[in-house]
């Protein structure tokens, strides 16, 4: 089987009524990034920081993964895939894909303030725990915190997605303006022979050479138009 890769950010979960970032109107234009998405800003004012992902988790409960998220999940059918995406939602989980590399952390998840990749401490929270709250602690007795990379702190799944993002045969970049590293770098991974695709409704701008086919449609839609021509048009 051919090796797929996808790279996903948030434009995939837009469909499923989830704010994208850098959009007018998106989340960073009603939050201030640094506040709610830096380590500083946690430091700053964590009960700021741990109510704006209290929010965000209640909402994976509102919402369900969308035409693009399912299709990520059927393309496992005709390919190896791996999906790594930038998004801490659960809709490529909950859509059915199988193998999933978050690099930005995950909303369900919390985890320790000393040291948030230390495993021991990161805790998978169910529905009733998703309202974080000051003074809740990790095992460590420190303030629990949400799993999510934040600005200025480490991308430890990076080496994995390269691993992966090195074998490709196919790569789809979904709903992602490419403008946060070290995501946006795996692009420079891929195997100068294998396939690029971009599915997105604008245009992004990509520091490239390759040939890049951009299929300019929203996720569900694109999605529909790259396995008709991966799978059904050969
Ligand atoms: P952005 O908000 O930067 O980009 C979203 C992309 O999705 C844009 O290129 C849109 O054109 C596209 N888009 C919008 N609607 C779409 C649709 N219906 N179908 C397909 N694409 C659509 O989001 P990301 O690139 O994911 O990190 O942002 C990367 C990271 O920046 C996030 O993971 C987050 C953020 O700061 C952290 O919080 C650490």
């Amino acid at each position: 089987m051919k090796k797929l890769v996808i790279l996903s950010g948030a434009g995939i979960s837009a469909e499923s009524g989830i704010s994208t970032f850098r959009d007018a109107g998106g989340l960073w234009d009603k939050y201030p990034v640094m506040q709610v998405a830096s380590i500083e800003g946690y430091e700053a004012n964590p009960e700021l920081v741990i109510n704006f992902y209290n929010e965000r988790r209640k909402q994976l409960l509102n919402v369900q993964p969308n035409q693009g998220h399912i299709l990520c999940a059927e393309l496992e059918k005709y390919f190896d895939v791996t999906v790594v995406t930038q998004n801490v939602d659960n809709l490529h989980e909950r859509a059915g894909s199988h193998h999933i590399i978050h690099l930005h952390g995950e909303l369900t998840k919390v985890c320790s303030s000393y040291n948030p990749n230390d495993p021991r401490y990161i805790r998978e929270l169910k529905p009733e725990e998703f309202e974080v709250k000051m003074g809740d602690k990790a095992g460590d007795g420190s303030q629990l915190r949400p799993f999510i990379v934040w600005f200025g702190e480490a991308v430890p799944e990076i080496e994995t997605a390269v691993n992966y993002v090195e074998k490709a045969d196919i790569f789809v970049i979904i709903g992602t303006s490419m403008n946060v590293y070290p995501a946006a770098s795996l692009l420079y991974y891929v195997p100068s022979n294998a396939d690029v695709y971009l599915i997105d409704p604008k245009d992004v701008s990509i520091n490239t050479q390759r040939p890049i086919t951009h299929i300019k449609k929203g996720a569900g839609e694109g999605m529909k138009e790259l396995l008709q021509s991966l799978v059904f048009s050969r």
